[in-house]
């Protein structure tokens, strides 16, 4: 046992010490959005977030109203403008409401800014110390696709509730969690040919590794064609999956998604639970609404994926798809898009042994997406 303990020890040590940027977590993922108090009682109501903080007029903020809501080690914060003009307005305008941000925890946010800087990335903000009563956090960022950033957040000498300017928000209203853990992925569409073009980036501005990768002979149906590659961090805990489109007898879905958000942007974040079928069943009961498959996709599932520890019928009424590689099997669903334009939306995973995506769904997905593609007249 303590050989087991020595060696991974061992081995994490010298993974810290090549990685230039090591990541401790996601932070939070900050969406700009029309409405954050109505979009704050969403994520409380159906999504069973809990509140924590909030920066508005009643804090002395004057341009911009956000809510900070947590489930978990997942943390949300929804942005709207006070003001007619600025740029959550404008990000509003071109992108209809989307996540502007992906925060990475960090240990120091200023060495993040300066090796990912000197490496080629574009600087979103210089490394600021903000300060209050809690105590201080460092935060720095840089771009990545569309106008997507990343900050990098320093917070080991903070003790407050979210940051400084936030105050704790005590609200009577709470709601009970939906069994949601951490952010298990965050998918990224970008735009024609441009999918190796953002995994260089993470490869080389951010040390990231590419895991998998999908082509269009992956993730195809009869009409519509995508490509992926997976890239992680040093240690694991951030995957970014990048999509593009690619030529198929119809619109993809990530020209869609391109079109209506108009440009790249981050089109899922993977939540996960440890009893799916606990966490879809309670959103389900509170309205929100996941892709269904033909229910001839649980005839021949299990001859595709073995014996798994879970019932059949109760995946199948809900509409949770199931998956195996090396490693061992996973269950998933995804919601319809949960904005009004048909951009971003939300997967539900949970892992049991297996490391992978779901490739084994893709087509059963894809077809599924391609028939909401239908109804909105966008395929
Ligand atoms: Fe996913």
């Amino acid at each position: 046992m303590a050989t087991n303990i020595d060696s991974q020890n061992v081995e994490n040590k010298t993974s810290q010490t090549n990685d230039f940027l090591p990541l401790l977590g996601t932070d939070y993922v900050e969406l700009y959005v029309g409405n954050a108090k109505q979009s704050a009682y969403y994520y409380q109501t159906a999504w069973g977030f809990q509140p924590i903080a909030y920066s508005g007029l009643e804090t002395g903020r004057k341009d911009q109203v956000s809510y900070v809501l947590e489930q978990d080690k997942i943390r949300l914060v929804l942005t709207s403008p006070l003001e007619p003009n600025g740029p959550v307005n404008e990000h509003i305008n071109a992108h209809g409401d989307g996540v502007k941000v992906v925060a990475l925890w960090v240990d120091n946010a200023t060495k993040s800014f300066e090796e990912t800087v000197k490496r080629g990335a574009k600087p979103y903000m210089e490394p600021t110390t903000e300060e209050d009563e809690f105590g201080t956090v460092v935060r720095s960022g840089i771009h990545t696709y569309g106008e997507t950033v990343h900050i990098f957040v320093e917070r080991k000498n903070y003790k407050g509730a979210f940051l400084p300017g936030y105050k704790a928000w005590d609200k009577p209203y709470t709601t009970k969690d939906n069994g949601l853990k951490y952010i298990d992925h965050m998918v990224g569409n970008v735009g024609w040919n441009e999918m190796n073009t953002w995994c260089e980036f993470y490869a080389k501005v951010m040390g990231f590794a590419q895991l998998v990768s999908f082509d269009d002979k992956d993730i195809s149906t009869e009409y519509t064609a995508l490509m992926s590659k997976v890239m992680s961090n040093g240690n694991g805990r951030i995957k970014f999956p990048i999509n593009e489109p690619a030529e198929g007898r119809k619109k993809s879905q990530i020209e869609e998604y391109i079109d209506f958000y108009n440009g790249a942007g981050v089109q899922h974040m993977a939540l996960a639970t440890d009893n799916i079928i606990e966490t879809v069943t309670g959103l389900i009961d509170r309205g929100v609404e996941f892709l269904t498959v033909p229910s001839s996709y649980y005839d021949t599932v299990l001859d595709r994926v073995g014996e798994i520890d879970e019932d059949l019928e109760p995946l199948k009424k809900l509409g949770i798809l199931i998956d195996r590689d090396d490693e061992g099997y996973l269950l998933q669903i995804f919601t319809k898009p949960v904005l009004d334009r048909p951009t971003m939306f939300f997967e539900i995973i949970q892992r049991k042994g297996a490391q992978s995506f779901g490739k084994g769904n893709f087509k059963a997905l894809f077809e599924a997406i391609e028939r909401e593609q239908e109804q909105r007249g966008t395929l």
